[in-house]
């Protein structure tokens, strides 16, 4: 797994104290889900590390998972007017939704794609992602590294945090 961070210059971003964290479809089974690639971690414990993070640097954060698109558009749609900043980790949605792209982009709030696994050191399907353009920046192959680097990043703005691939 090596690590990788991408920072899409293209798209500015602002300080975010309110940060929604969503994770896609079969992240709930993190923990047992092939232990070789996304680790031990269960996803309570994730969410665990992931509040404690954000509460230490005094970001608020609203954490959910679903295995549907719908619901995450939806969780989206819902939260454009408290949100800041989104952390997503869209599971296989990365590779081929067009609709959570577009939600995203729809919003206009700052998102950092991540990625439990190296996504571009895995299948040819998988290192494509039709999310990474409309996000400040894709972060990938850390684990839990990935969302606190995606938390810091949205706290710090893009700017900030260019330097840190
Ligand atoms: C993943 C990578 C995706 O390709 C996969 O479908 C996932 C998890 C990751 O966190 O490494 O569900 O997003």
């Amino acid at each position: 797994m090596s690590p990788q961070s991408t920072v899409n210059p293209a798209r500015p971003t602002r300080h975010a104290s309110r940060i929604l964290v969503l994770h896609g479809p079969n992240l709930n089974l993190l923990g047992e889900r092939e232990p070789q690639v996304y680790g031990r971690m269960t996803l309570e414990e994730l969410n665990r590390a992931i509040a404690e993070f954000a509460a230490n640097q005094g970001v608020e954060v609203r954490i959910f998972q679903s295995n549907h698109e719908g619901t995450l558009i939806d969780l989206l749609h819902e939260h454009r007017r408290w949100a800041e900043g989104i952390v997503i980790n869209p599971g296989a949605l990365t590779h081929y939704s067009y609709a959570l792209r577009d939600a995203i982009a729809a919003v206009g709030i700052p998102a950092v794609e991540v990625h439990l696994s190296d996504i571009h050191s895995r299948e040819p399907f998988r290192q494509v992602s039709v999310i990474k353009d409309v996000c400040i920046a894709q972060l990938v192959g850390k684990g839990l590294g990935s969302y606190l680097e995606g938390i810091e990043l949205l706290l710090k703005g893009a700017k900030g945090a260019a330097g840190a691939g």
